[in-house]
This record gives C-alpha cells, sequence and structure tokens, in this order.
C-alpha cells in the first residue's frame, strides 16, 4: 500500500487559520483587561489560552482535511487504500468521509478490473477464432485483425496491424465495399462471397456484422471470412470427374448402339461385316468394362486411403509374379522387360494386392506409352539411411513426357495426348490410382521425365522394421 503522504501545512495558512477562530475570545479578554473589568494579569493569561486552543484547533481542523485531500486525490486516481499514515487523530466525521471514500475508489477499482478482464477475455476471443476476423472503424480503416486472418494474408502473426499484406486489396474489393456500405445504412448482417486473385487465387464467402453501440476502441464493423478455396475446388473437382466419366463411359456406348443399328439394318446379311463389327464391340464393351473397374477400384481405394496397411511385401517376389504376367503385353510392342531385385526388398505395412496393382499399371504404362521394340527396366531395391525403406523404379525409353505435364499426370482422366492414349487403351486412371495407393502406404511418387529421353517413375514407400 502506498503511503499516504498529505501536504505539509504551511505556517501561514495556520496563523490564519488560529486567528479566525480565535480573535473574537480574545479581543474579548484584552477589552476586559484594558477597561478593568477582569485583572489584566488574567485577561492576558485568558487571551494567551485562547490563542494556543484557537492554534490547536486550527491545526487538527487543517491536517484532518490535507489527509482527507489525499485520500480524495488517490481516490480519483483509482486508489482505494485505507488511511493509514501516521498523523494527528482524525474527527469521527471526517473518518467518516475518508471511509467512505476509500471504499467507493475501491469497489470502482473492482469494477474496472472486471471491465478490463472482459474486455481481454473477449480480445483473446477474437484473436483465436478460426476463422479470418477484421475490425473495421465507421470510416471503413481496419482496426484489428484476429490470427487466422493474418495467417490468410500473409501477415506475420505477430505483427497485430492488421493493414499490411493484401487486406488493401480485400478492402477495396467491390463487393466486400459494398456489402459494408449496406450493412452501416441498414444496421443488418451482409453477406457475400467474393474472389481475390492474387497472390492466390481465393474464393472467401465474407459477413459483415455491424457494431450498435461500437467497440470501445471504435470497432463499427466486424467482417469475418471464410475461405472457400477447397471447398470449391472439390466441387469443381467433382464435377468434372462426373462429367469425365460420363463422357468416357458414353464414347463406346455410343459406338456399340451405332453398330447394333448397324447390324439390325444394313449389315444384317453381311458376315464379314457382321464379325469385324463385333470384334469392335467386343473391344468397346472390354474399354467399358476396364473403366468401370477402374472408377470402382479407385473410389474404394479412396474409402480406404486413412486406414494404414497392415502386411508386409517382399517386393523382388512381387514384381518377377507382375512381369511373367507382363509377358502377352511385351510380345505384343516387341518390348524387353529388364529387371535388377534386390531380395531384401520389403514394404511394411503394406497391402500385397494394392502394390501390385502400382507395378501392374507402371508397367503398362512405360510398355504402351513408351516406345515399340524398346526397353523397360523394373528396380527394386531397399534403401537404409535417414530414409529406410524400399524403391521400386520403372524407366523406360520412349518418348517422355513434357515437364509441364509432369505434376498433373496423376489427375484422373489426365493423358497426356488423349488420342494416342484412348487408342492404346487408356482410360486415364492408372496414374491416380497409383497416386492414391501410395498415399495410404504414406510413400512418395516421383516422376522424372525428359521429352525424348523416357520416363522414371519412382515408388518409395516405407518400411517400418528393416530389411528382413
Ligand atoms: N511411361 C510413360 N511415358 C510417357 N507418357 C506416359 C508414361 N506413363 C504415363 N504417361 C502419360 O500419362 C498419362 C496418364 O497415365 P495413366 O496411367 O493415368 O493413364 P492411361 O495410361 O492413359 O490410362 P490407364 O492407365 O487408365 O489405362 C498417359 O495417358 C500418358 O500420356
Ligand atoms: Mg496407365
Amino acid at each position: 500500500m502506498t503511503e499516504q503522504v498529505a501536504a505539509p501545512i504551511s505556517l501561514g495558512r495556520l496563523a490564519s487559520s488560529a486567528a479566525l477562530i480565535g480573535w473574537v475570545p480574545v479581543a474579548m479578554f484584552l477589552a476586559l483587561g484594558v477597561g478593568r473589568w477582569l485583572d489584566p494579569a488574567l485577561a492576558l493569561l485568558g487571551a494567551g489560552v485562547t490563542v494556543l486552543g484557537a492554534w490547536l484547533v486550527a491545526w487538527i481542523w487543517l491536517s484532518n482535511l490535507a489527509r482527507l485531500a489525499t485520500v480524495l486525490r488517490r481516490a480519483s486516481e483509482g486508489h482505494g487504500e485505507a488511511l493509514a499514515s501516521p498523523g494527528p487523530p482524525m474527527l469521527p466525521a471526517m473518518r467518516d468521509v475518508a471511509e467512505a471514500t476509500a471504499r467507493l475508489a475501491r469497489s470502482l477499482d473492482e469494477r474496472s478490473a472486471l471491465v478490463g478482464r472482459l474486455r481481454r477475455a473477449d480480445a483473446a476471443i477474437l484473436e483465436n477464432l478460426p476463422d479470418p476476423l477484421f475490425v473495421l472503424a465507421e470510416d471503413r480503416t481496419p482496426l484489428r485483425a484476429n490470427r487466422a486472418a493474418r495467417l490468410l494474408f500473409g501477415v506475420p502473426v505477430a505483427d497485430m496491424r492488421p493493414l499490411a499484406g493484401d487486406t488493401g486489396a480485400l478492402l477495396r474489393h467491390p463487393a466486400l465495399a459494398g456489402a459494408v456500405d449496406r450493412a452501416l445504412l441498414e444496421g443488418s448482417v451482409q453477406a457475400v462471397d467474393i474472389v481475390l486473385p492474387v497472390p492466390v487465387s481465393r474464393e472467401l464467402a465474407a459477413q459483415v456484422i455491424p457494431l450498435d453501440p461500437p467497440l470501445l476502441d471504435g470497432g463499427r464493423l466486424v467482417v469475418q471470412l471464410i475461405d472457400r478455396t477447397r471447398e470449391r475446388a472439390v466441387e469443381r473437382m467433382r464435377a468434372d470427374f462426373v462429367a469425365n466419366a460420363s463422357h468416357e463411359l458414353r464414347t463406346p456406348l455410343a459406338s456399340l448402339i451405332g453398330f447394333i443399328e448397324t447390324l439390325r439394318g444394313p449389315a444384317e446379311d453381311d458376315a464379314d461385316a457382321r464379325r469385324r463389327f463385333l470384334g469392335i464391340m467386343a473391344e468397346q464393351s472390354e474399354r467399358m468394362r476396364r473403366l468401370i473397374d477402374d472408377l470402382l477400384g479407385l473410389s474404394r481405394i479412396e474409402l480406404t486411403e486413412h486406414q494404414a496397411p497392415t502386411g508386409q511385401v517382399l517386393l523382388a517376389e512381387l514384381a518377377r509374379s507382375e512381369a511373367e504376367a507382363m509377358v502377352p503385353i511385351l510380345a505384343r510392342r516387341s518390348v524387353h522387360l529388364d529387371l535388377a531385385l534386390d531380395d531384401a526388398a520389403l514394404a511394411t505395412p503394406a497391402d500385397g494386392e494394392q502394390l501390385a496393382q502400382v507395378l501392374r499399371n507402371l508397367l503398362e504404362n512405360a510398355i504402351r506409352h513408351g516406345r515399340e521394340g524398346g526397353t523397360v527396366r523394373l528396380v527394386v531395391r531397399q534403401m537404409k539411411g535417414d530414409r529406410p525403406g524400399a524403391v521400386m523404379e520403372i524407366t523406360d525409353d520412349g518418348p517422355g513426357i513434357a515437364r509441364e505435364h509432369i505434376p498433373r499426370l496423376t489427375e484422373r482422366f489426365y493423358r497426356v495426348d488423349k488420342g494416342r492414349s484412348r487408342g492404346a487403351g487408356g482410360t486415364g486412371l492408372g496414374l491416380a490410382i497409383v497416386k492414391h495407393i501410395i498415399n495410404r502406404h504414406r510413400g512418395q511418387l516421383v516422376i522424372e521425365s525428359e521429352e525424348g529421353h523416357g520416363a522414371t517413375f519412382r515408388v518409395w514407400l516405407p518400411s517400418a522394421v528393416g530389411a528382413g
């Protein structure tokens, strides 16, 4: 507790106060002495005692008032201490006033501490809400941005100033500016969807909430943003996927319908045409079957993608049996398959059936999209060191893939050369399936290629336990 120091009482003030209190009796004593109504010595004594008494009363009053003034001053500064300082005894009435003042100051103090705590709690809630939030003043200047907003606009999280980064572009956005105007005019919440093109395209849903009365810092509007970029991309992907899948199915279906009509009509009695058309129809139906199988496979893999596999797979064994199964396709394209298999290579945890599909899809691609009469090399090896795991690598010496296509190869239905791939019987789902299987295994797919110099597809799979 702070010591309450009363201002020293000046001698002049003490003298004038004492004079004010004692001049009437002193004058009376002196008059009585001069008029001989009282013994002059007695009159002088009476006047002297009166002066002393007046001096004492003045001193007690003045020091009491000085202490009261100190208590009031401290209370006005927000301190509610009780009277603690040494000094002359306080008159009971004075003491009551001083204590009541101190109590009042203490309760005001507690209340302002409570308000402070509530404000800090409000600020903490705003700061930690998961959605980006801005607080704007009446004149639209941003006053505050929470952590999510600073993250969204690349402002350093520790930097509380909201104007850095791209917030300027956001606040100048005509749709948002319009919503802010309407919110202020109508006093109601306004919702608006905006697209910010820079630095990366973002789709945001904004809610503008007017505040009445305004916040203590002058905040008049809260702008809440919800980043819908990912959601919209997923929606678009889903729509694209359905469109692509139906398109891929429609083409062979249209050709089947066409041939059926021809066989029923003009080519009804043409045995030669019938044989030819039935061959094409079988091919188209096979294509549709493969597409449906791939789609079903893909959705099955997606469903289990978050569950880690449980088995162990010796990759050399798996590679040998898949290589054998490729013999007919290899022969058709006169491709030579070169194997370099390390028997120790072990993938764990792993799903043998799914890894076989990865090998199948990658080998088929190398053979079908590689060079006719070329060589495909399949390497399986164990990796030690800081990234222990097993690697499967498939390299061909075909035309390769241009750099701009590489990041998109694992998208569904993405084909570098649609016509050629479709001609080769491809649906464009093979690498999408590979990617999902590798994701489920928490592995990695690296594609390296240079146009005209073949392509390498490298799959890294973690081994939880050392090589067996
Ligand atoms: N080894 C490769 N060399 C050159 N291009 C390749 C190679 N592997 C894949 N590609 C290109 O990547 C595209 C996508 O491959 P993906 O396996 O996903 O589909 P696909 O082979 O066309 O059809 P699917 O495998 O579903 O039958 C192919 O269409 C092809 O253009
Ligand atoms: Mg393929």
